[in-house]
Protein backbone atom coordinates (compact mmCIF):
# COMPACT_ATOMS: atom_id res chain seq x y z
CA UNK A 1 0.00 0.00 0.00
CA UNK A 2 1.04 3.33 -0.75
CA UNK A 3 1.00 6.37 1.66
CA UNK A 4 -0.69 9.31 0.60
CA UNK A 5 2.35 11.60 -0.59
CA UNK A 6 3.70 8.52 -2.66
CA UNK A 7 0.10 8.11 -4.52
CA UNK A 8 0.07 12.20 -5.23
CA UNK A 9 3.91 12.41 -6.48
CA UNK A 10 2.79 9.33 -8.57
CA UNK A 11 -0.30 10.88 -10.16
CA UNK A 12 0.19 14.34 -10.03
CA UNK A 13 0.16 15.36 -13.70
CA UNK A 14 -3.00 12.65 -13.99
CA UNK A 15 -4.91 14.92 -11.29
CA UNK A 16 -3.45 18.32 -13.10
CA UNK A 17 -4.71 16.90 -16.61
CA UNK A 18 -8.10 16.06 -15.15
CA UNK A 19 -8.78 19.15 -13.21
CA UNK A 20 -7.36 20.84 -16.34
CA UNK A 21 -10.57 19.58 -18.59
CA UNK A 22 -12.97 20.37 -15.90
CA UNK A 23 -11.90 23.98 -15.76
CA UNK A 24 -12.36 23.85 -19.94
CA UNK A 25 -16.29 23.73 -19.63
CA UNK A 26 -17.73 27.24 -18.91
CA UNK A 27 -20.43 26.13 -16.37
CA UNK A 28 -21.66 29.75 -15.75
CA UNK A 29 -24.44 29.67 -13.67
CA UNK A 30 -25.61 33.48 -13.57
CA UNK A 31 -25.76 33.51 -17.27
CA UNK A 32 -28.60 31.04 -19.15
CA UNK A 33 -26.71 31.18 -22.53
CA UNK A 34 -24.19 28.73 -20.93
CA UNK A 35 -27.04 26.20 -19.44
CA UNK A 36 -25.80 23.33 -21.61
CA UNK A 37 -22.43 23.85 -20.67
CA UNK A 38 -23.74 23.55 -16.65
CA UNK A 39 -25.27 20.18 -17.33
CA UNK A 40 -22.76 19.47 -18.83
CA UNK A 41 -20.14 19.70 -16.31
CA UNK A 42 -22.96 17.99 -13.66
CA UNK A 43 -22.15 14.88 -16.05
CA UNK A 44 -18.21 15.27 -16.20
CA UNK A 45 -18.68 15.97 -12.32
CA UNK A 46 -20.58 12.13 -12.16
CA UNK A 47 -18.04 11.00 -14.45
CA UNK A 48 -14.72 11.29 -12.13
CA UNK A 49 -16.92 9.95 -9.38
CA UNK A 50 -18.06 7.28 -11.15
CA UNK A 51 -14.63 6.01 -12.37
CA UNK A 52 -12.77 6.10 -9.08
CA UNK A 53 -15.20 3.47 -7.70
CA UNK A 54 -17.75 5.55 -6.05
CA UNK A 55 -21.26 4.25 -5.91
CA UNK A 56 -25.55 5.25 -6.47
CA UNK A 57 -23.52 8.14 -8.51
CA UNK A 58 -26.78 10.56 -10.29
CA UNK A 59 -26.79 13.54 -11.37
CA UNK A 60 -30.13 13.95 -9.71
CA UNK A 61 -32.68 16.93 -11.35
CA UNK A 62 -34.18 19.85 -9.51
CA UNK A 63 -36.19 23.04 -10.62
CA UNK A 64 -32.53 24.44 -11.50
CA UNK A 65 -29.13 23.17 -11.76
CA UNK A 66 -28.49 19.80 -11.34
CA UNK A 67 -27.29 18.18 -7.83
CA UNK A 68 -24.70 15.37 -8.54
CA UNK A 69 -24.62 13.05 -6.11
CA UNK A 70 -22.22 10.05 -5.26
CA UNK A 71 -21.68 7.78 -2.04
CA UNK A 72 -18.88 5.51 -0.78
CA UNK A 73 -20.79 2.88 1.61
CA UNK A 74 -18.01 0.61 3.83
CA UNK A 75 -20.01 -0.05 6.84
CA UNK A 76 -23.42 1.74 8.50
CA UNK A 77 -21.82 1.21 12.17
CA UNK A 78 -19.33 3.81 11.04
CA UNK A 79 -19.23 7.75 10.49
CA UNK A 80 -20.88 9.10 7.41
CA UNK A 81 -19.14 12.83 6.27
CA UNK A 82 -20.66 14.53 3.79
CA UNK A 83 -19.06 16.66 0.86
CA UNK A 84 -20.47 19.77 -0.36
CA UNK A 85 -19.06 21.83 -3.23
CA UNK A 86 -20.01 23.26 -6.18
CA UNK A 87 -18.84 23.44 -10.03
CA UNK A 88 -20.65 25.91 -11.00
CA UNK A 89 -18.43 29.47 -11.70
CA UNK A 90 -18.91 32.93 -11.44
CA UNK A 91 -19.02 34.86 -14.89
CA UNK A 92 -15.28 35.87 -15.90
CA UNK A 93 -16.11 39.40 -16.90
CA UNK A 94 -14.61 41.73 -18.33
CA UNK A 95 -12.93 39.14 -20.49
CA UNK A 96 -10.31 41.71 -21.40
CA UNK A 97 -8.68 41.73 -17.73
CA UNK A 98 -7.65 38.33 -18.20
CA UNK A 99 -3.75 37.17 -19.90
CA UNK A 100 -5.25 34.07 -20.53
CA UNK A 101 -8.78 33.14 -21.72
CA UNK A 102 -10.67 32.30 -18.34
CA UNK A 103 -11.76 28.85 -20.03
CA UNK A 104 -8.32 27.67 -20.87
CA UNK A 105 -6.88 26.68 -18.00
CA UNK A 106 -2.52 27.30 -18.21
CA UNK A 107 -0.02 26.74 -14.82
CA UNK A 108 2.06 29.98 -14.73
CA UNK A 109 4.00 30.64 -11.32
CA UNK A 110 3.31 33.60 -9.39
CA UNK A 111 4.93 35.26 -6.15
CA UNK A 112 2.56 33.30 -3.83
CA UNK A 113 2.96 30.25 -6.31
CA UNK A 114 6.29 28.98 -6.89
CA UNK A 115 5.50 25.57 -7.88
CA UNK A 116 2.84 27.36 -10.66
CA UNK A 117 -0.78 27.39 -9.96
CA UNK A 118 -4.06 26.64 -12.45
CA UNK A 119 -5.12 29.93 -13.90
CA UNK A 120 -8.87 29.62 -15.01
CA UNK A 121 -12.21 30.81 -14.16
CA UNK A 122 -13.18 28.17 -11.27
CA UNK A 123 -9.90 27.39 -10.75
CA UNK A 124 -10.12 27.90 -6.63
CA UNK A 125 -13.70 28.88 -6.57
CA UNK A 126 -14.72 25.95 -6.36
CA UNK A 127 -13.67 23.04 -9.27
CA UNK A 128 -10.31 22.86 -8.18
CA UNK A 129 -10.86 22.97 -4.49
CA UNK A 130 -14.64 20.35 -5.00
CA UNK A 131 -11.47 18.08 -7.50
CA UNK A 132 -9.31 17.54 -4.30
CA UNK A 133 -12.35 16.07 -2.25
CA UNK A 134 -12.73 13.41 -5.26
CA UNK A 135 -8.41 13.10 -5.86
CA UNK A 136 -8.98 12.30 -1.99
CA UNK A 137 -11.22 9.56 -1.91
CA UNK A 138 -9.74 8.23 -5.26
CA UNK A 139 -6.74 7.57 -3.53
CA UNK A 140 -8.83 6.49 -0.22
CA UNK A 141 -10.95 3.76 -2.68
CA UNK A 142 -7.58 2.76 -4.97
CA UNK A 143 -5.25 2.03 -1.39
CA UNK A 144 -8.07 0.76 0.58
CA UNK A 145 -7.84 3.90 3.12
CA UNK A 146 -11.04 4.69 3.96
CA UNK A 147 -12.04 4.84 7.44
CA UNK A 148 -15.64 5.76 6.74
CA UNK A 149 -18.62 6.11 4.66
CA UNK A 150 -18.63 8.99 2.53
CA UNK A 151 -21.58 10.84 0.39
CA UNK A 152 -20.92 13.91 -2.15
CA UNK A 153 -23.44 16.71 -3.04
CA UNK A 154 -21.92 18.91 -5.79
CA UNK A 155 -24.43 21.76 -6.78
CA UNK A 156 -24.60 23.70 -9.74
CA UNK A 157 -26.22 27.08 -8.44
CA UNK A 158 -23.82 28.03 -5.62
CA UNK A 159 -22.68 31.32 -7.50
CA UNK A 160 -26.58 32.27 -7.75
CA UNK A 161 -27.47 31.79 -4.26
CA UNK A 162 -28.63 27.79 -4.27
CA UNK A 163 -31.85 28.49 -4.44
CA UNK A 164 -32.89 24.57 -5.44
CA UNK A 165 -30.83 23.01 -3.08
CA UNK A 166 -33.08 23.37 -0.13
CA UNK A 167 -35.41 21.81 -2.13
CA UNK A 168 -33.19 18.99 -2.86
CA UNK A 169 -32.19 18.46 0.70
CA UNK A 170 -35.77 18.52 2.06
CA UNK A 171 -36.59 15.77 -0.35
CA UNK A 172 -33.02 13.67 0.39
CA UNK A 173 -32.99 14.22 4.28
CA UNK A 174 -32.08 10.43 4.54
CA UNK A 175 -29.78 10.19 1.76
CA UNK A 176 -27.77 12.91 2.95
CA UNK A 177 -27.83 12.00 6.49
CA UNK A 178 -24.08 12.27 8.44
CA UNK A 179 -22.42 13.39 10.98
CA UNK A 180 -20.63 15.75 9.82
CA UNK A 181 -20.23 18.39 5.99
CA UNK A 182 -16.90 19.07 4.72
CA UNK A 183 -16.61 21.56 2.55
CA UNK A 184 -13.65 23.06 0.82
CA UNK A 185 -14.59 26.41 -0.68
CA UNK A 186 -12.79 29.34 1.59
CA UNK A 187 -9.26 29.92 1.99
CA UNK A 188 -6.25 30.20 3.95
CA UNK A 189 -3.78 32.85 5.66
CA UNK A 190 -0.53 31.42 3.80
CA UNK A 191 0.99 28.58 2.16
CA UNK A 192 3.06 28.84 5.58
CA UNK A 193 0.16 29.92 7.83
CA UNK A 194 -2.35 26.99 7.96
CA UNK A 195 -5.55 28.01 8.88
CA UNK A 196 -9.14 26.58 9.40
CA UNK A 197 -12.14 29.04 8.65
CA UNK A 198 -14.54 29.02 11.51
CA UNK A 199 -16.79 32.09 10.53
CA UNK A 200 -19.12 32.37 7.36
CA UNK A 201 -20.91 36.04 7.51
CA UNK A 202 -24.54 35.72 6.38
CA UNK A 203 -25.68 37.90 3.34
CA UNK A 204 -28.95 40.01 1.90
CA UNK A 205 -28.50 41.28 -1.55
CA UNK A 206 -30.50 43.75 -2.89
CA UNK A 207 -31.05 45.59 -5.90
CA UNK A 208 -32.53 49.32 -5.39
CA UNK A 209 -34.21 51.25 -8.06
CA UNK A 210 -34.85 55.90 -8.28
CA UNK A 211 -37.24 57.04 -10.59
CA UNK A 212 -37.89 60.68 -11.32
CA UNK A 213 -39.46 62.14 -14.15
CA UNK A 214 -41.28 60.18 -16.88
CA UNK A 215 -38.61 60.54 -19.12
CA UNK A 216 -34.56 61.24 -20.17
CA UNK A 217 -34.24 65.38 -19.61
CA UNK A 218 -32.54 67.90 -21.15
CA UNK A 219 -29.83 68.62 -18.60
CA UNK A 220 -30.09 72.11 -19.07
CA UNK A 221 -33.56 72.63 -20.02
CA UNK A 222 -34.60 70.91 -16.60
CA UNK A 223 -31.54 70.71 -14.41
CA UNK A 224 -31.72 72.30 -10.93
CA UNK A 225 -35.48 72.14 -11.13
CA UNK A 226 -35.96 68.50 -10.92
CA UNK A 227 -34.78 65.80 -8.95
CA UNK A 228 -31.98 63.75 -10.66
CA UNK A 229 -32.23 59.75 -9.65
CA UNK A 230 -28.60 59.64 -10.22
CA UNK A 231 -28.15 62.43 -7.77
CA UNK A 232 -30.37 61.28 -5.75
CA UNK A 233 -29.29 57.42 -5.28
CA UNK A 234 -25.95 58.80 -4.28
CA UNK A 235 -26.84 60.73 -1.71
CA UNK A 236 -29.12 58.00 -0.19
CA UNK A 237 -26.58 55.50 -0.61
CA UNK A 238 -24.47 58.22 1.09
CA UNK A 239 -26.24 58.14 4.17
CA UNK A 240 -26.39 54.24 4.81
CA UNK A 241 -23.02 54.80 6.86
CA UNK A 242 -22.11 57.86 9.29
CA UNK A 243 -18.66 59.10 9.84
CA UNK A 244 -17.72 56.21 11.84
CA UNK A 245 -18.44 54.25 9.03
CA UNK A 246 -21.63 52.89 11.11
CA UNK A 247 -24.29 51.66 9.48
CA UNK A 248 -27.48 54.26 9.69
CA UNK A 249 -30.55 51.64 8.76
CA UNK A 250 -31.99 51.59 12.05
CA UNK A 251 -31.64 48.43 14.39
CA UNK A 252 -29.29 47.02 11.89
CA UNK A 253 -27.28 46.22 14.53
CA UNK A 254 -29.84 44.81 17.49
CA UNK A 255 -29.55 41.30 17.04
CA UNK A 256 -25.30 41.41 16.17
CA UNK A 257 -23.53 39.20 18.57
CA UNK A 258 -20.56 41.17 20.26
CA UNK A 259 -17.58 39.22 21.02
CA UNK A 260 -16.27 39.49 24.60
CA UNK A 261 -12.39 41.23 24.58
CA UNK A 262 -11.13 37.78 25.44
CA UNK A 263 -12.30 36.49 21.95
CA UNK A 264 -11.11 39.41 20.27
CA UNK A 265 -7.71 39.32 21.72
CA UNK A 266 -7.86 35.08 20.87
CA UNK A 267 -8.66 36.48 17.26
CA UNK A 268 -5.78 39.49 17.16
CA UNK A 269 -3.43 36.26 17.33
CA UNK A 270 -4.10 35.27 13.89
CA UNK A 271 -0.48 36.38 12.30
CA UNK A 272 -2.10 40.03 10.02
CA UNK A 273 0.32 42.33 8.37
CA UNK A 274 -1.67 45.49 7.73
CA UNK A 275 2.12 46.59 5.41
CA UNK A 276 1.09 43.07 3.37
CA UNK A 277 -2.61 44.24 2.94
CA UNK A 278 -2.06 47.71 1.79
CA UNK A 279 0.67 46.68 -0.34
CA UNK A 280 -1.34 43.86 -2.06
CA UNK A 281 -4.19 46.10 -2.96
CA UNK A 282 -1.68 49.39 -3.54
CA UNK A 283 -3.85 51.56 -1.22
CA UNK A 284 -2.33 54.16 1.34
CA UNK A 285 -4.90 53.24 3.82
CA UNK A 286 -7.48 50.82 5.08
CA UNK A 287 -11.33 51.79 5.27
CA UNK A 288 -13.90 50.40 7.23
CA UNK A 289 -15.74 50.82 10.85
CA UNK A 290 -13.94 52.71 13.79
CA UNK A 291 -12.90 50.72 16.38
CA UNK A 292 -12.21 47.91 14.82
CA UNK A 293 -9.19 45.91 13.08
CA UNK A 294 -9.28 44.88 9.46
CA UNK A 295 -9.41 41.21 10.47
CA UNK A 296 -12.64 41.99 12.50
CA UNK A 297 -14.01 44.14 10.08
CA UNK A 298 -14.39 41.65 7.53
CA UNK A 299 -14.83 38.51 10.20
CA UNK A 300 -17.26 39.60 12.99
CA UNK A 301 -18.91 42.81 11.79
CA UNK A 302 -21.66 43.21 9.33
CA UNK A 303 -21.25 46.03 6.20
CA UNK A 304 -23.10 47.13 3.25
CA UNK A 305 -21.39 47.70 -0.07
CA UNK A 306 -22.63 48.90 -3.62
CA UNK A 307 -21.42 46.24 -6.00
CA UNK A 308 -22.56 47.98 -8.96
CA UNK A 309 -24.41 51.15 -9.86
CA UNK A 310 -25.76 52.25 -13.31
CA UNK A 311 -28.22 54.91 -15.14
CA UNK A 312 -28.02 58.09 -17.51
CA UNK A 313 -25.32 58.15 -20.30
CA UNK A 314 -21.96 55.79 -19.92
CA UNK A 315 -20.90 55.67 -23.81
CA UNK A 316 -18.37 57.26 -25.70
CA UNK A 317 -18.55 61.22 -25.31
CA UNK A 318 -20.83 63.54 -23.62
CA UNK A 319 -24.77 63.61 -23.71
CA UNK A 320 -26.24 66.29 -21.50
CA UNK A 321 -28.93 64.20 -19.89
CA UNK A 322 -30.96 63.63 -16.63
CA UNK A 323 -31.52 60.19 -16.75
CA UNK A 324 -35.05 58.98 -15.84
CA UNK A 325 -34.01 56.24 -13.65
CA UNK A 326 -31.07 55.46 -11.25
CA UNK A 327 -30.25 51.56 -10.13
CA UNK A 328 -27.79 50.09 -7.73
CA UNK A 329 -27.07 46.25 -6.66
CA UNK A 330 -26.39 46.55 -2.29
CA UNK A 331 -24.70 43.73 -0.57
CA UNK A 332 -25.00 43.25 3.17
CA UNK A 333 -22.80 41.29 4.90
CA UNK A 334 -24.34 39.72 8.04
CA UNK A 335 -22.79 37.90 11.50
CA UNK A 336 -24.33 35.78 14.13
CA UNK A 337 -27.32 36.60 14.94
CA UNK A 338 -28.72 39.41 12.48
CA UNK A 339 -31.40 37.52 10.58
CA UNK A 340 -31.22 37.79 6.67
CA UNK A 341 -34.92 38.36 5.94
CA UNK A 342 -35.59 40.84 8.75
CA UNK A 343 -32.35 42.87 7.62
CA UNK A 344 -33.74 42.90 4.24
CA UNK A 345 -36.98 44.37 5.18
CA UNK A 346 -35.33 46.88 7.57
CA UNK A 347 -32.99 47.91 4.79
CA UNK A 348 -36.32 48.40 2.32
CA UNK A 349 -38.17 50.03 4.76
CA UNK A 350 -35.44 52.43 5.63
CA UNK A 351 -34.12 53.02 1.76
CA UNK A 352 -37.72 54.38 0.82
CA UNK A 353 -38.00 56.49 4.35
CA UNK A 354 -35.20 58.26 2.93
CA UNK A 355 -35.90 59.03 -0.03
CA UNK A 356 -37.14 62.62 -0.82
CA UNK A 357 -40.54 63.43 -2.38
CA UNK A 358 -39.83 63.90 -6.07
CA UNK A 359 -38.95 60.14 -6.53
CA UNK A 360 -39.97 56.87 -6.73
CA UNK A 361 -37.79 54.18 -4.54
CA UNK A 362 -38.10 50.36 -5.65
CA UNK A 363 -36.48 47.45 -3.74
CA UNK A 364 -35.84 44.49 -4.67
CA UNK A 365 -34.24 41.14 -2.48
CA UNK A 366 -32.27 38.95 -4.40
CA UNK A 367 -31.17 36.47 -2.21
CA UNK A 368 -29.73 35.75 1.07
CA UNK A 369 -28.52 33.72 4.02
CA UNK A 370 -27.87 33.55 7.70
CA UNK A 371 -23.63 33.40 9.24
CA UNK A 372 -22.71 30.45 10.47
CA UNK A 373 -19.41 29.58 12.99
CA UNK A 374 -18.11 26.46 13.87
CA UNK A 375 -17.85 25.77 17.28
CA UNK A 376 -13.49 25.06 18.14
CA UNK A 377 -14.90 22.23 20.44
CA UNK A 378 -16.48 20.15 18.02
CA UNK A 379 -14.87 16.93 16.78
CA UNK A 380 -15.10 17.82 13.68
CA UNK A 381 -12.63 21.13 14.56
CA UNK A 382 -10.13 18.78 16.53
CA UNK A 383 -9.94 16.45 13.31
CA UNK A 384 -9.29 18.86 10.88
CA UNK A 385 -6.79 20.23 13.41
CA UNK A 386 -4.62 17.09 13.77
CA UNK A 387 -4.99 16.43 10.16
CA UNK A 388 -3.40 20.36 9.39
CA UNK A 389 -1.08 19.41 12.00
CA UNK A 390 -0.04 16.18 10.12
CA UNK A 391 0.48 17.79 6.50
CA UNK A 392 1.84 21.79 7.84
CA UNK A 393 3.76 20.54 10.75
CA UNK A 394 2.01 23.14 12.18
CA UNK A 395 -0.79 23.70 14.18
CA UNK A 396 -3.96 25.80 12.00
CA UNK A 397 -5.26 28.98 13.16
CA UNK A 398 -8.80 29.51 13.65
CA UNK A 399 -9.66 32.37 11.17
CA UNK A 400 -13.48 33.82 10.36
CA UNK A 401 -13.81 34.67 6.59
CA UNK A 402 -15.37 37.17 5.46
CA UNK A 403 -17.61 35.50 3.24
CA UNK A 404 -20.41 33.89 2.94
CA UNK A 405 -21.37 29.68 1.82
CA UNK A 406 -25.11 30.92 2.75
CA UNK A 407 -26.01 27.18 2.63
CA UNK A 408 -23.98 25.91 5.46
CA UNK A 409 -26.59 27.37 8.01
CA UNK A 410 -29.63 25.73 6.27
CA UNK A 411 -27.44 22.69 6.38
CA UNK A 412 -27.65 22.64 10.12
CA UNK A 413 -31.83 23.62 10.25
CA UNK A 414 -32.23 21.07 7.73
CA UNK A 415 -29.65 18.13 8.68
CA UNK A 416 -28.65 19.15 11.74
CA UNK A 417 -24.92 18.84 10.92
CA UNK A 418 -22.09 21.10 11.95
CA UNK A 419 -19.99 22.27 9.02
CA UNK A 420 -15.58 22.05 8.77
CA UNK A 421 -14.47 24.63 6.50
CA UNK A 422 -11.06 23.27 4.33
CA UNK A 423 -9.94 25.76 2.61
CA UNK A 424 -6.77 25.34 0.64
CA UNK A 425 -7.51 29.02 -1.10
CA UNK A 426 -5.33 32.30 -0.76
CA UNK A 427 -7.16 35.97 -0.57
CA UNK A 428 -4.76 36.68 -3.67
CA UNK A 429 -5.98 33.80 -5.62
CA UNK A 430 -8.05 35.93 -7.19
CA UNK A 431 -11.95 34.38 -6.74
CA UNK A 432 -14.53 36.07 -8.84
CA UNK A 433 -12.05 38.54 -10.45
CA UNK A 434 -10.02 38.07 -13.36
CA UNK A 435 -6.84 35.79 -13.54
CA UNK A 436 -8.47 33.10 -11.07
CA UNK A 437 -5.60 30.90 -9.64
CA UNK A 438 -5.01 27.99 -7.49
CA UNK A 439 -1.96 26.96 -6.16
CA UNK A 440 -0.59 23.52 -7.37
CA UNK A 441 0.77 22.83 -4.29
CA UNK A 442 -2.44 23.66 -2.57
CA UNK A 443 -4.64 21.49 -4.92
CA UNK A 444 -1.64 18.98 -3.73
CA UNK A 445 -1.63 19.99 -0.19
CA UNK A 446 -5.41 19.91 0.08
CA UNK A 447 -5.70 15.96 -1.40
CA UNK A 448 -2.73 15.31 1.15
CA UNK A 449 -5.12 16.50 4.34
CA UNK A 450 -8.01 15.62 3.43
CA UNK A 451 -7.44 11.76 4.09
CA UNK A 452 -5.99 12.37 7.68
CA UNK A 453 -9.47 14.35 8.09
CA UNK A 454 -11.82 10.79 7.64
CA UNK A 455 -9.26 8.94 9.93
CA UNK A 456 -8.90 11.52 12.85
CA UNK A 457 -12.76 12.06 12.47
CA UNK A 458 -13.71 8.56 12.57
CA UNK A 459 -11.41 8.12 15.54
CA UNK A 460 -12.90 10.82 17.75
CA UNK A 461 -16.20 9.77 16.57
CA UNK A 462 -16.01 6.42 17.38
CA UNK A 463 -14.30 7.25 20.71
CA UNK A 464 -17.25 9.32 21.67
CA UNK A 465 -19.64 6.64 21.04
CA UNK A 466 -17.77 4.39 23.45
CA UNK A 467 -17.24 7.00 26.41
N1 LIG B 1 -16.53 30.17 -2.10
C1 LIG B 1 -17.20 31.42 -2.01
C2 LIG B 1 -17.32 31.94 -0.59
C3 LIG B 1 -16.03 32.16 0.16
C4 LIG B 1 -14.81 32.40 -0.46
C5 LIG B 1 -16.07 32.15 1.54
C6 LIG B 1 -13.65 32.58 0.29
C7 LIG B 1 -14.95 32.35 2.28
C8 LIG B 1 -13.73 32.56 1.65
C9 LIG B 1 -18.58 31.27 -2.63
O1 LIG B 1 -18.54 30.62 -3.87
C10 LIG B 1 -19.14 32.64 -2.89
O2 LIG B 1 -18.66 33.30 -3.76
N2 LIG B 1 -20.18 33.06 -2.14
C11 LIG B 1 -20.85 34.29 -2.41
C12 LIG B 1 -22.26 34.26 -1.95
C13 LIG B 1 -23.18 33.52 -2.87
C14 LIG B 1 -24.58 33.56 -2.34
C15 LIG B 1 -23.15 34.07 -4.27
C16 LIG B 1 -20.17 35.43 -1.70
O3 LIG B 1 -19.55 35.26 -0.63
O4 LIG B 1 -20.26 36.53 -2.24
MN1 LIG C 1 -17.35 28.94 -3.79
MN1 LIG D 1 -17.87 32.12 -5.38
Amino acid sequence: MKNVQEYIKQNKSRFLDELIELLKIPSISADSSYKNDVIKTATAVADNLKKIGCTAVEVCETPGYPVVYAEKIIDDTLPTVLVYGHYDVQPPDPVELWDNPPFEPVIKETLAHPQGAIFARGACDDKGQMFMHVKAMEYMIAQDDLPCNVKFMIEGEEEVGSENLGWFIERNKEKLSNDIILISDTGMIANDVPSITTGLRGLSYVEVEVTGPNRDLHSGLYGGAVANPINILCDMIAQLHDENNHITIPGFYDKVHELSSAERQKMAEAPFSLDDYREALNIEEVHGEKGFTTDERTGIRPTLDVNGIWGGYTGEGAKTVIAGKAFAKISMRLVPDQDWQEITTLFSEHFKNIAPKGVKVKVTPHHGGQAYVTPLDDIGYKAAEIAYEKTFAKKPVPQRSGGSIPIVSLFEKQLGSKTILMGFGLNSDAIHSPNEHFGVWNFLKGIQTIPHFYHEFTRLKLAEGNS
